[in-house]
């Protein structure tokens, strides 16, 4: 057996995580407001309490546009919250897997992001994602474990697909933008991968990419919710591509956040799988 600590469990990824738990593991799930990530003595009693073999840190301040007005809780969780994980690892001996973002990227490469690609993150979030990252390299070095994902979503929280959804009940036309592109990632998966990773008798330390395969705009994303729940509604939805211009948003985001997920994928040793695939199954799942 491994104890292994997940933090934010109440989260899509830490709800995916939770349900997805294998056998060999002791799943300590811990969220607010029990357990604040940012406070030292409960992070300190996180530890003593339960002697993780591996922390997964799955909480962060994850609101990027409320985060370009409140950047010092965004850094609070996403940076500072994140160097006491990391200290108590160091302090217990304990692993850190970190999951951090496509965000650090400004996404103006035109291939997809490897790992070691330097970051240049466009907003607070990222940027306080970005820092994460640092702290965790700098206290653990290259013996900790860096994920990045992105466009998550999870038939548990609120995302992407569930605002298409709802939007979709009381609207017959959806503008959504067509010039950021990335790949929508069922959080069910990462949670595998995740799961993958810590499982093994060492955990592979190093930054790794993972979403799952295939690439999109929002609006192919958007079109492809419309498409597989169309036979529940009882007239179609229009959904028509806009510019970014045209839906001005606090946070500025990355127009190109492909990530290179080959190292990630062949740890893994399953076939990824394509984005449209996981879109369907999860939907299967919120309306069986
Ligand atoms: N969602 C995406 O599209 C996306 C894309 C790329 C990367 N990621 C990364 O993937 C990871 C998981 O994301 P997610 O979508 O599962 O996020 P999420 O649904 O927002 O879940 C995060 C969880 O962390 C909790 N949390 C926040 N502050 C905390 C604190 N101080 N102490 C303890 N727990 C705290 C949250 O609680 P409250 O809800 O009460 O705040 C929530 O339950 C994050 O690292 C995120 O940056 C996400």
């Amino acid at each position: 057996m491994k104890t292994v600590v997940v933090t934010g469990i109440m989260g899509q990824l830490g709800w995916e995580l939770e349900r997805s738990a294998p056998g060999w593991a002791r799943l300590v799930g811990v969220d607010l407001p029990e357990t604040d990530i940012t406070r030292a003595d409960h992070v300190e009693r996180l530890f003593s309490e339960n002697r993780p073999d591996v922390i997964l840190n799955a909480a962060a301040y994850t609101a990027v546009d409320r985060a370009e007005q409140e950047p010092e809780a965004a850094y609070r969780v996403n940076r500072d919250a994140v160097r006491l994980l990391a200290e108590n690892c160091a302090r217990f001996g304990a692993h850190l897997v970190h999951v951090s973002t496509d965000f650090v990227f400004d996404g103006t490469g035109s291939r997809p992001y490897r790992p070691e690609d330097p970051p240049n993150p466009l907003g607070v979030y990222g940027a306080s994602k970005r820092a994460g990252e640092e702290a965790v390299l700098e206290v653990l070095g290259a013996g900790s474990t860096i994920v990045r994902t992105a466009w998550l979503y999870s038939s548990h929280g609120a995302n992407f697909v569930k605002t298409m959804l709802r939007l979709f009940e009381d609207r017959d036309e959806v503008r959504v933008v067509a010039d950021q592109v990335g790949t929508p990632t069922w959080a069910a998966n990462l949670a595998n991968f995740l799961w993958s990773l810590v499982g093994r008798s060492s955990v592979p330390p190093g930054i790794f990419h993972f979403t799952d395969a295939g690439v999109a705009s929002w609006y192919d994303f958007a079109v492809a919710v419309e498409e597989e729940t169309r036979p529940r509604r009882l007239r179609p939805v229009s959904v028509r591509p806009i510019r970014t211009e045209e839906y001005p948003t606090p946070a500025r985001r990355p127009p190109y956040s492909v990530l290179d997920k080959h190292a990630a994928w062949a740890l893994w040793g399953r076939r990824p799988e394509h984005w449209r695939e996981a879109l369907r199954r999860m939907l299967q799942e919120l309306f069986p």
